[in-house]
């Protein structure tokens, strides 16, 4: 039986949720914004926007109600840590829902929990009623000025729904759609009201960073990814489980203190993200260099990498909403190809047409599924270049 761990010094285990909040609604709400733009925070859940500036665009926008949203769909195939924290430090989140609704001057919270979390929902009530009963929710959080409470909403199991913009056509009881951007979330959200969508981790750092300040935030990482992250670690290493490390740690650094040194290949940011051969194992994981909303995938060297990228394509052909034509019919066809190699019946000549039609879908896609769903496939054949086109028919 594989044995799942969850690194003993995480940040998280040694903050009171509630220094943060108190600090923050000592603040105006501009200094709250101010606080976040300063330690450099980006979004946790994959993209890296700058937190901060997403504040301030929803604290700008006009809206009479206005939303926090805490994205807990956590559908991104080898992620889990989002599950960690919210079992772990469930007022950690609220009190940075709680910060956030202080900054931009929102009164309803909702979470959009993973739909196969249901277990998870009898703990996160409770833990909500009591932050009504000692006012740090209601109609005057701590006693102050600020309203605002918290309701927690199920996805019903599609991973687009992840995606912030289908989030919300998900939460209005629509069909889980992307929708188009601009306009951005931030200005027209929930029910076409100014929404802050962020990652269950992004609101528990939020809450760290109002109670530490943003210079102890900013002491670790790179120029461009400051702070520590939580990774979830799977696949053949000795110690899967959750991480917590600084942005910009080397991918042989992460493999070494997981116990996979002797890995062929990671995947970094799940089926959305990319594959990392040997030869780049001195990468760091970081917004600029290989980011990560938190899955990193390791496979051993008894691999076959069509396999892999045949199991990814699989879930993404099976989750594309199907709206635009680029991912609904082109992921079909790298799939195909990839079965074709697998078989011994794709030429090198087709395969390179398949390549390029990942890209285009990459380029004509609307949302983010589309736009990264060939990005493992095609980092398999850029990295395993020798083994997938041994298994091609014909010259290259
Ligand atoms: C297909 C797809 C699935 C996504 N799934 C999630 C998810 O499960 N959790 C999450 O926080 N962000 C997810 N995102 C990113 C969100 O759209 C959005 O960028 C994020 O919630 C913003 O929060 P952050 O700025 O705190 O990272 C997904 C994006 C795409 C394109
Ligand atoms: S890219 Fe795919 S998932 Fe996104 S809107 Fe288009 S069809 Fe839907």
């Amino acid at each position: 039986m594989i044995k799942s761990f969850v690194q003993k010094k995480l940040t998280f285990r040694e903050i009171d949720p509630e220094k943060g909040l108190r600090a923050a609604m000592d603040l105006s709400p501009e200094a709250v914004i101010d606080c976040i733009s300063d330690s450099g925070l980006k979004g946790r859940g994959g993209a890296g926007f700058p937190t901060g500036a997403k504040w301030k665009f929803c604290r700008a926008a006009k809206g009479e109600q206005k939303y926090v949203v805490c994205n807990a769909d956590e559908g991104e195939p080898g992620t889990f840590k989002d599950r960690v924290i919210l079992t772990r430090f469930p007022h950690l989140v609220f009190a940075g829902m709680t910060i956030a609704a202080r900054a931009v001057g929102a009164t309803r919270g909702i979470v959009y929990l993973r739909g196969e979390y249901t277990y998870l929902l009898g703990g996160l009530k409770k833990a909500l009623q009591e932050r009504r009963d000692d006012g740090r929710l209601g109609p005057a959080v701590l006693g102050g000025d600020q309203e605002f409470d918290i309701e927690i909403r199920m996805g019903s199991g599609a991973y687009v729904c992840g995606e912030e913009t289908a989030l919300i056509e998900s939460l209005e009881g629509h069909r889980g759609e992307s929708r188009n951007r601009p306009p951005f979330t931030a200005d027209t959200g929930m029910n076409a009201d100014p929404t802050v969508v962020n990652n269950v981790e992004t609101f528990a750092w939020a809450a760290c960073i109002l109670d530490k300040g943003p210079d102890w935030f900013r002491v670790v990482g790179t120029d461009h990814s400051v702070g520590f992250k939580l990774f979830s670690v799977s696949g053949d290493i000795d110690r899967p489980g959750v991480y917590e490390l600084p942005l910009g740690t080397t991918v042989q650094e992460l493999l070494e203190a997981v116990g996979g040194e002797n890995a062929k290949a990671v995947v970094i940011g799940g089926a959305a993200g990319r594959c990392v051969g040997q030869g780049e194992f001195d990468r760091k994981v970081c917004y600029e260099d290989v980011p990560t909303g938190g899955a990193v995938i390791v496979f051993g060297p008894g691999r076959d990498m069509l396999e892999v990228a045949e199991n990814f394509l699989e879930f993404m052909c099976e989750e594309s909403c199907g709206q635009c034509t680029p991912c609904r019919v082109g992921n079909p066809k790298l799939l195909e190809c990839v079965r074709m190699l697998k078989d011994g019946n794709c030429s090198a000549s087709y395969l390179r047409e398949i390549v390029a039609l990942g890209e285009s879908i990459h380029a004509a896609s609307k949302c983010g599924l589309g736009q990264s769903s060939g990005n493992v496939f095609l980092s398999i054949v850029e990295h395993f270049r020798e083994e997938i086109m041994g298994r091609a028919v014909g010259s290259v």
